[in-house]
C-alpha cells in the first residue's frame, strides 16, 4: 500500500470560504500536502474523472456540480492514507457522517458534499495523476 490519497475541496465549500478551515483540520489530523492547486475541471475532465458512475441517475447533476467553480485540488501523505482520510472526511450522506468529520462540518447534502477522497490507493495514483505532473508533486 502507498501511503497517499487524493482529495479535492469541491466547488461548494470553495464557494463558501471553507478552504482554510478545510485544510487546518487536514494537516492537524496528520495529513502532510505533497501537492496542491486551485483549478477547475472542464465538463471532459469531470465526465472522466467520474466516469465510473456514467451510468449513474446523479451522472448530469454530478457533473454540472463538479465543473461550476473552482475546486482544490491536492494529494495528501499519511501512514495508511486512503483509509484514515475517508475516516476523516465521514459518510457520502452528510446526514449519515460522524459528528466531527468534514462532511458533518461543511457538507450540505449526498450531492454537495464538500470533500473528495479515494476510495484505494489505486484510484488515489490514478487520480493524482489526472490532477499533477511528476513536478507538481512533492
Ligand atoms: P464522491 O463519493 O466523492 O464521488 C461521487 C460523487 O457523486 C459523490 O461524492 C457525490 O458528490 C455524488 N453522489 C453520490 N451519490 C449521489 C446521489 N445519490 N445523488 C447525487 N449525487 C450523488
Amino acid at each position: 500500500a502507498t501511503n497517499r490519497t487524493f482529495t479535492m475541496l469541491k466547488p461548494d465549500a470553495v464557494e463558501k470560504g471553507h478552504i482554510g478551515a478545510i485544510l487546518e483540520k487536514i494537516s492537524a489530523s496528520g495529513f502532510k500536502i505533497v501537492a496542491m492547486k486551485l483549478t477547475q475541471m472542464t465538463k471532459a475532465d469531470a465526465e472522466e474523472f467520474y466516469g465510473i458512475h456514467k451510468e449513474r441517475p446523479f451522472f448530469g447533476e454530478l457533473v454540472e456540480y463538479m465543473t461550476r467553480g473552482p475546486i482544490v485540488a491536492a494529494i495528501l501523505e499519511k501512514e495508511n492514507a486512503v483509509e484514515d482520510f475517508r475516516t476523516l472526511i465521514g459518510a457520502t450522506n452528510p446526514a449519515d457522517a460522524a459528528e466531527g468529520t468534514i462532511r458533518k462540518m461543511y457538507a450540505e447534502s449526498i450531492s454537495e458534499n464538500a470533500v473528495h477522497g479515494s476510495d484505494s490507493d489505486e484510484n488515489a495514483a490514478i487520480e493524482g495523476a489526472f490532477h499533477f505532473s511528476g513536478r507538481e508533486t512533492f
